[in-house]
């Protein structure tokens, strides 16, 4: 038995193809044959939230989701954020003017869970906020921060005025 499959799928808006082992994490094949790196090996075992994408729309941990189920799905990543002449969107500016970053390293992650808040349309608490970026571990900035410019840009898409 072939240990290769061809998977299909889109990523960040282009239609690709690539032969996978079937035993390779998305989180592999985004990095090794994408060079998509925004995407973060932490705990490589689905608790620490760094490797996280969008998935059809919904956020997943990448390293506990095989390559080959990504066969006709529509993929995203942080890289997929940028506007055409590298323009960061509103969440990741965000980021930068809230101070939620410090190493980085969990912050793709931490923004592609908020891309999934944000694109629901709804306008949670604080509280409901907290617990939707739990499944994320930042080990430097502390949560307060990273709440903030989630809050703030979720206010902002709705036109409620934030400081
Ligand atoms: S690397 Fe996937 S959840 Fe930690
Ligand atoms: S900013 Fe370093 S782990 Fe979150």
């Amino acid at each position: 038995m072939s240990q290769y499959k061809l998977v299909r799928c889109n990523i960040n808006g282009k239609d690709v193809e690539r032969m996978v082992d079937v035993r390779a994490s998305l989180t592999d094949m985004l990095r090794n044959d994408y060079r998509l790196t925004s995407v973060k090996k932490g705990c490589e075992v689905g608790e620490c939230g760094a490797c996280n994408v969008l998935i059809d729309g919904e956020a997943f941990n990448s390293c506990i989701y095989l390559a080959v189920w990504a066969d006709g799905k529509h993929i995203r990543t942080l890289e997929g954020l940028m506007g055409p002449n590298g323009e960061l969107s509103d969440i990741q500016q965000a980021f930068i003017d809230e101070t939620a970053i410090q190493c980085g390293f969990c912050t793709p992650g931490f923004i592609m869970s908020a891309v999934e808040v944000l694109e629901s349309g709804e306008l949670y608490s604080r509280e409901e906020l907290r617990k939707r970026l739990s499944g994320h571990l930042c080990r430097c900035t502390g949560y307060e921060n990273i709440l903030n410019a989630v809050e703030k840009t979720m206010k902002r898409r709705h036109g409620i005025p934030v400081d």
